[in-house]
């Protein structure tokens, strides 16, 4: 039954959160809230040699400020410390713990008073005086000390001697600036005094589950001690996987105080958190003359702190997208006096793609073909780096029905040679590639006798839409109105699932959903079977179907019996199953993914002001279970896209160590004005063997290869190549 899968259902969370019903983690009160503001560190690297609170202590409202000297204990241990998000290696950083300063911006006392305006004053007042000690914060400047963390994709053949006796050759390398999330909602905290040693802790998070494990380690304290919840969340894009420090502040003030403690971040401050590494991206493309790729090589230099080494997938893309018979890849790490970056919007594939998408695009220069042929020609049906097949990929429409949509075969390959008015008009294109994961998820179905059902998960909505592809799947298989499901999602006391990320929850609370419904389904069947001439008699569980209300035979739709007489016949006003997914183990196939971008820049020829005007973008992910939540998180990310193309630069003063742009006016992201057309086409993309629905889930491919497409549109524009993003109007003019 498809009655609502695959349709552009609304947002069933759409009035909640436009009518101010929808509450956030700062929005839930009660009585008695103490106000929390922190006061940061103002050097990188060294030791709090004394700290002074005596002048916050005395403005009035002010009941205590807690330092590393004077906070509640904590655990020690750095396994309490490790979340299911955390870098696997490495020591997590903990708020308060000691008198270390290990980055700019890092919190170093918890000012707690009976108003926010009061708290932030008196953190002002906070003295600090420190043993500073040299620090590193430039990427460029280190990267000779560059360390490999990880085995790197499998090389193939000898990419260094084809590549030097390669036809047609390219080679450069690509810088990704530090970038910063800036989610609207501002990270934060509301944990409720419950007494008897409980806490109810609102959290600004993407995993109520994994703040709430993270946190009964860190404060040693039991499950059943620590609820978490987060109903709805102002954007994450990945700031918010990870527990951020401001939970565990908002803990420390309420078990000193023995009080219900809020604790919400400044803008600025949310620069003190992860980040997207500052990137540098090295590749070597060899081709032969006919575009038939020969050589690949793709290093990747990133940063990390000096206490976590983070790193995710940059270079091994270029495996998955184009045959090759030598390939080369490396992933370098640098450590730097910053805080540890984070996962952030289809991490690695959005700087790794931008690399090899980018030099894929001076390749089809040197060749003198056109950038969709240069790709077509070197196409892989095969996932090259491990060598399996691909449960679907119809990257080959995404190129064709994506050139269609955008007018590509009216491109003049030529630079400059396009123009509109004073205008230089530039059309780039470049592939993206994201992973189709699934995780372990539970669902809860509670069905009532007069046809309402509640589907409960720990699952977050962190604007994807999530509430309302599980009312779908929830009313298509239960056979209601979706009017008649309410959903409840984001609270640590639900049904197990993981983190909000990676673009995976779309097929894992689906599959939840489904084998929940099943075992409704069952039982249902059980009692309508045991009903004295029952016309579902004889019916095998898999022969029958609940829709409209009823239990009906899947051959003959005149065999029925109502969901409300089956209940009453069993004697029950209500039936309650819980299931987890099961996804079988299977690494026969990659599950992936695919996109292909069209975008149009227009540059002031004398001004060099850039405007990205048009972008298509041509998505294959599987089934798409909501066209109208899923165009939205593709059209989303493509903003993303074009604010890491044209805007967003975190900017360090490296005498300090410290960001010079930790507001959003200096940090720029695009507005509406910054934002012109944007169409979204889902091709077709039938697949049986990623999952028994065919759900690849989209978000993270919409950002994938935009900034690689938008800089090679600005090439075109211009006939010049920048190398290094974002691409401000200096880099254009110069
Ligand atoms: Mo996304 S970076 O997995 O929240």
């Amino acid at each position: 039954m498809t009655a609502y899968i695959g349709t552009p259902t609304s947002r069933v969370d759409g009035p909640a959160k436009v009518t101010g019903a929808a509450h956030y983690a700062a929005d839930f009160n009660t009585d008695g809230l103490v106000y929390g503001a922190v006061a940061t560190s103002t050097i990188a690297k060294g030791r709090i040699k004394q700290i002074d609170t005596s002048a916050a202590k005395r403005v009035r409202g002010v009941f205590d400020v807690l330092t590393h000297d004077n906070r509640p204990p904590m655990a020690d241990k750095d396994d309490a410390w490790k979340d299911d998000v955390a870098p696997e290696k490495g020591s997590p950083f903990r708020p308060l713990y000691d008198d270390k300063i290990r980055f700019s911006h890092q919190p170093i006392a918890l000012v707690l008073a009976d108003e926010w305006e009061t708290a932030l004053f008196a953190a002002t007042l906070v003295r600090v005086e420190y043993d500073a000690e040299p620090h590193v914060s430039d990427l460029h400047a280190q990267r000779d000390k560059a360390f490999v963390v990880e085995k790197p994709e499998k090389p193939r053949g000898d990419a260094a001697k084809a590549y030097a006796n390669s036809e047609a050759r390219h080679e450069a390398e690509y810088f990704i600036p530090t970038e910063h999330h800036n989610p609207m909602e501002l990270f934060a905290s509301t944990v409720i005094w419950e007494g008897g040693g409980k806490l109810t802790v609102y959290d600004k998070t993407q995993g109520v589950q994994n703040v709430q494990r993270y946190l009964c380690n860190v404060f040693n304290k039991k499950s059943d001690d620590i609820r978490v919840l987060d109903p709805f969340m102002g954007g994450g894009f990945g700031a918010g996987l990870r527990p951020q420090y401001e939970c565990v502040l908002a803990v420390l003030g309420a078990l000193a105080l023995q009080r219900s403690v809020r604790l919400v971040l400044t803008r600025a401050q949310m620069y003190g958190l992860g980040h997207r590494p500052a990137t540098i991206e090295r590749l070597a493309l060899g081709a032969k003359s006919d575009g038939t790729l020969n050589a690949i090589t793709h290093e990747a230099i990133a940063e990390t702190s000096q206490f976590e080494d983070f790193s995710r997938n940059d270079t091994g893309w270029a495996g998955l997208l184009y045959k090759s018979p030598n390939t080369k890849f490396a992933h370098r790490l640098v450590r730097l006096d910053v805080s540890t970056p984070s996962d952030m919007r289809a991490p690695g594939a959005a700087t790794g793609v931008y690399g090899l998408e980018s030099a894929m695009d001076e390749l089809a220069v040197a060749l003198k073909m056109d950038p969709v042929e240069l790709r077509l020609r070197c196409y892989s049906d095969r996932d090259q780096n491990e060598d399996v097949p691909y449960t679907s990929k119809q990257l080959r429409e995404c190129y064709a029905q994506g050139a269609e949509a955008f007018g590509w075969g009216k491109r003049n390959p030529e630079p400059r040679s396009m123009r509109d008015g004073h205008e230089l008009v530039g059309w780039g294109m470049a592939s993206g590639v994201w992973e189709a994961l699934q995780m372990p998820t539970a669902a809860r179905i509670v069905l009532t006798a007069n046809g309402h059902a509640e589907v409960s998960c720990a699952a977050s909505d962190i604007g994807t839409g999530t509430y309302t592809i599980v009312a779908q799947v929830a009313a298509d298989s239960l056979g209601l109105p979706i009017e008649t499901i309410s959903v409840k999602l984001g609270d640590s006391s639900l049904p197990q699932a993981p983190v909000e990320g990676g673009s995976w929850m779309a097929a894992s609370a689906s599959h939840a959903v489904v084998a929940a419904a099943d075992e409704v389904r069952k039982e249902l069947l059980a009692s309508a079977k045991a009903m004295q001439d029952s016309p579902l008699a004889d019916a095998k569980l898999e022969d029958v179907v609940l829709a409209d209300g009823k239990i009906m035979s899947r051959r003959d739709s005149s065999r029925v019996v109502s969901i409300a007489a089956a209940m009453r016949h069993g004697g029950a006003d209500r039936i309650v199953k819980e299931k987890k997914n099961e996804f079988g183990e299977d690494s026969s196939h990659a599950r992936n993914t695919h996109s292909a971008i069209f975008a149009e820049v227009k540059i002031d020829d004398e001004l060099g002001v850039i405007r990205v005007t048009r972008v298509v973008n041509a998505v294959a992910a599987g089934r798409i279970l909501n066209t109208k939540t899923a165009a939205s998180q593709i059209m989303g990310a493509v903003v993303g896209g074009i604010g890491m193309a044209l805007h967003e630069e975190t900017v360090y003063d490296h005498n300090f160590g410290r960001i010079m742009n930790a507001n959003i006016a200096e940090y720029h992201v695009p507005v509406n004005a910054d934002v012109h057309e944007i169409e979204v086409i889902f091709v077709d993309e039938p697949d049986a063997k990623v999952n028994p629905m065919g759900i690849k889930g989209v978000g993270e491919i919409g950002i994938v290869g935009v900034a690689a497409a938008i800089a090679n549109a600005v090439y075109h524009a211009t006939g010049k190549r920048v190398r290094d993003l974002p691409i401000t109007l200096d880099k254009v003019l110069l």
